[in-house]
């Protein structure tokens, strides 16, 4: 027995309940296509690249240039000496983009989502989350010191109940837009009413969303014309910008607040000037290139047709994540398997991700996915499907 024998113990027991995770390496640039670090090549169907910016080449020139201009590290925190100018243009073009007045780039969108929960919501206040909200979102709340409670999308008049309960200061509503999982959507209009009947905050996570929707790009609450309405929106780097990242956008006070109080702000080395000269170039493309939204909701709308028509199991999707139900995780973990020897990469999404017994294949569709590829994808499905 040594010291670490209880973790190996566990690691067992994931492993076997089809539960042990493992990193696969891609050994190329991220597209429709990649090289595996094993030599083969893959279709890819499981990244968030939806727009196809991961390896754009007008992105890795801005990279470039950051890089001769500003060198690569930020070395310091944001409020040393950490904050560069690469990272207050980012800030200035996303406050525009989002339509609001400010806006703060953290490293990560999982450390944004830490920061604005875990320092906004206080004691004697409440935080409302969707049942399916994302464990960045689930994991800050717990760590917050306001109370919080989940609730389910189809129970409006649970939320309003919650709300009502005048034994609290603040409240605080937080919705993702797109759900990462089940590529379903917030019902966003029936939330800003309840948040402005009860005076709460209302905190939209726009991550599989931003670039994606709406006219400009700034996501769902664009496109239901809501945008102005929604009080804090924040917005991942590492999906459809392809870059990583999180940027939280609101009014001023959030912001200098935020600069005051968030430890995941206040005591972490800023990211490098290079990703964020990068993501600033790829916002100028998100906005300046429609047609790469057109031709995702496209590719999407006609891989959801598909799978529909093979009766496949795939939820309430309305989006480019198009999740295939396949409960048991052992059976999931096959069928990636055999995809994965067929030439399509689409890993297995187990618990604790999702809950136990909706085991799954996620699906994310590419801009630049070509109708052949879809369609072989089908075919290769129906064949693993049936084996
Ligand atoms: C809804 C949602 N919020 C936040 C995050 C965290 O983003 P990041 O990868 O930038 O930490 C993710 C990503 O996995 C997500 O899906």
């Amino acid at each position: 027995m040594d010291k670490f024998t209880y973790l190996h113990n566990e690691l067992h027991s994931l492993k076997r309940n089809n539960l042990f995770r493992r990193c696969v390496c891609i050994d190329s640039p991220q597209g429709p296509t990649v090289h595996m670090a094993d030599g083969s090549e893959k279709v890819l169907f499981c990244s968030n690249n939806y727009l196809n910016l991961a390896n754009d080449s007008r992105i890795r020139q801005s990279a470039i240039e950051a890089i001769d201009q500003y060198g690569f590290g930020a070395t310091a925190s944001r409020l040393i000496c950490g904050t560069m100018t690469p990272h207050e243009e980012l800030e200035t073009a996303f406050a525009k983009f989002l339509q609001k007045d400010a806006a703060l780039y953290f490293p990560s969108s999982w450390s944004a989502n830490q920061a604005l929960l875990t320092t906004l919501p206080q004691k004697g206040d409440l935080v409302l989350i969707d049942r399916y909200d994302h464990a960045s979102i689930i994991d800050a709340v717990k760590a917050s010191e306001a109370d919080f409670r989940t609730y389910r999308r189809t129970q409006p008049d649970r939320i309003e109940k919650y709300l009502a309960d005048g034994k609290y200061n603040n409240r605080f509503i937080v919705t993702e837009s797109v759900f990462s999982m089940d590529g379903d959507t917030a019902n966003l209009t029936e939330l800003v009413k309840l948040k402005n009947k009860y005076d709460a905050i209302l905190i939209v996570d726009e991550a599989h969303s931003v670039g994606c929707f709406g006219q400009t790009g700034a996501g769902l609450c664009e496109q239901e014309g809501i945008l102005d309405q929604i009080d804090i929106i924040v917005a991942a780097l590492g999906k459809a910008i392809a870059a990583t990242g999180g940027i939280i956008a609101g009014p001023k006070t959030l912001k200098d607040y935020l600069m005051n109080k968030a430890r995941p702000f206040i005591y972490t080395t800023a990211p490098s000037p290079v990703i964020a000269a990068a993501a600033l170039k790829s916002l100028e493309i998100i906005q300046a290139e429609p047609d790469r939204r057109k031709r995702l909701n496209d590719n999407a709308a006609s891989l959801r047709k598909q799978f529909t028509e093979m009766g496949l199991s795939i939820g309430n999707t309305t989006t480019q994540i198009i999740p295939i139900i396949i409960g048991d995780s052992a059976k999931a973990v096959d069928i990636s398997k055999k995809l994965f020897e067929a030439g399509f990469f689409l890993s297995a999404i187990r618990p604790p991700t999702v809950p136990p017994g909706t085991a799954r294949l996620r699906v994310s569709v590419q801009a630049d996915h070509t109708q052949e590829q879809l369609e072989e994808l089908c075919d290769a499905l129906e064949k693993v499907l049936s084996s």
